[in-house]
């Protein structure tokens, strides 16, 4: 099993990837808030193409400090999309650890420490909402029960023992990325967290859970839709389907 090396030395460097789209005024206060709590990480912002200049002030930010990397896309494809770009980025440039992080100050970067403590015994480590000591705050019902029952259905349907399979605040080792074939990704939106948590998992990678409060955005609008929550229904569900059938032809011997 090709695992990442284990202790603390081995996670650097470590590149945190933020997708955005409109999200001009949480950038700078989460890239300052980020470098305060982490003075040497390395961000790379994926924007695509936000109409409201986040990318134009991604690039001011990036101008004045060797630490912050901007990637344009032209259109809005999806966080999916965004991230594996911004992995293919990263992984080309050399990264050993790779985070995930929400730009409208929903994850705060003064926890990152503690899911970069627990990466360096793992492979992957989870900012979860659901483990004991996570909390959401903020967020209306209506979201908070579409966020337990994504998990709930995603549990079900394919017997993996996350609790939050859905959180967007991650830290992934190098060897992780190295092996998901990240070309076979389709997924657009935020059932991508789902699917690379399984593809995690069922490589025989080590995923850790760290507890953390999720603040809702008190800027800006979630990019939440009615097409996200149908593609993370479907594909779960295909998902399900394979991973059991799977365990079905293992128990007979035939897989
Ligand atoms: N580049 C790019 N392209 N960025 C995007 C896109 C896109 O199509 N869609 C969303 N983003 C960015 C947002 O700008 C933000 O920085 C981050 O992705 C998360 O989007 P939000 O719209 O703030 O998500 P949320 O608060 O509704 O959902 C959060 O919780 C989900 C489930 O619990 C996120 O953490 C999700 O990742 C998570 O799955
Ligand atoms: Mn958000």
């Amino acid at each position: 099993m090709a695992q990442a090396p284990r202790g603390a030395e081995g996670i650097e460097p470590v590149l945190v990837v933020i997708p955005t789209y409109n999200e001009r005024e949480n950038l700078g206060p989460v890239l300052d808030r980020l470098h305060k709590a982490l003075p040497d990480v390395h961000v790379l912002v994926v924007d695509d193409g936000s109409p409201d200049g986040t990318g134009e002030l991604a690039d001011e930010r990036a101008d004045g400090d060797d630490r912050v990397h901007v990637l344009h896309r032209t259109e809005k494809a999806g966080l999916g999309k965004a991230y594996i770009a911004g992995f293919r980025w990263g992984l080309a440039k050399g990264y050993a650890t790779f985070v995930e992080m929400d730009a409208d100050g929903s994850h705060a970067p003064e926890d990152l420490p503690r899911l970069l403590d627990a990466v360096g015994d793992a492979d992957l480590s989870i900012g979860s909402r659901y483990v004991p000591g996570g909390s959401t705050v903020n967020w209306p019902m209506s979201r908070k029960v579409l966020s337990r029952g994504a998990n709930v259905y995603s549990r079900i349907a394919m017997g993996l023992k996350v609790s939050d399979m859905t959180a967007g605040f991650r830290a992934y080792r190098r060897p992780v990325l190295e092996k998901l074939e990240l070309d076979e990704i389709a997924s657009h939106g935020y059932c991508f967290q789902i699917d690379l948590t399984r593809r995690t998992a069922d490589a025989g990678f080590d995923i850790v859970e760290v507890p953390i409060t999720f603040t809702d955005r008190e800027i800006g609008v979630s990019k939440m839709s009615g097409d996200i929550m149908r593609e993370a229904f479907f594909r779960v569900a295909a998902w399900g389907v394979q991973r059991r059938v799977g365990q079905v032809k293992r128990l007979f011997g035939r897989g």
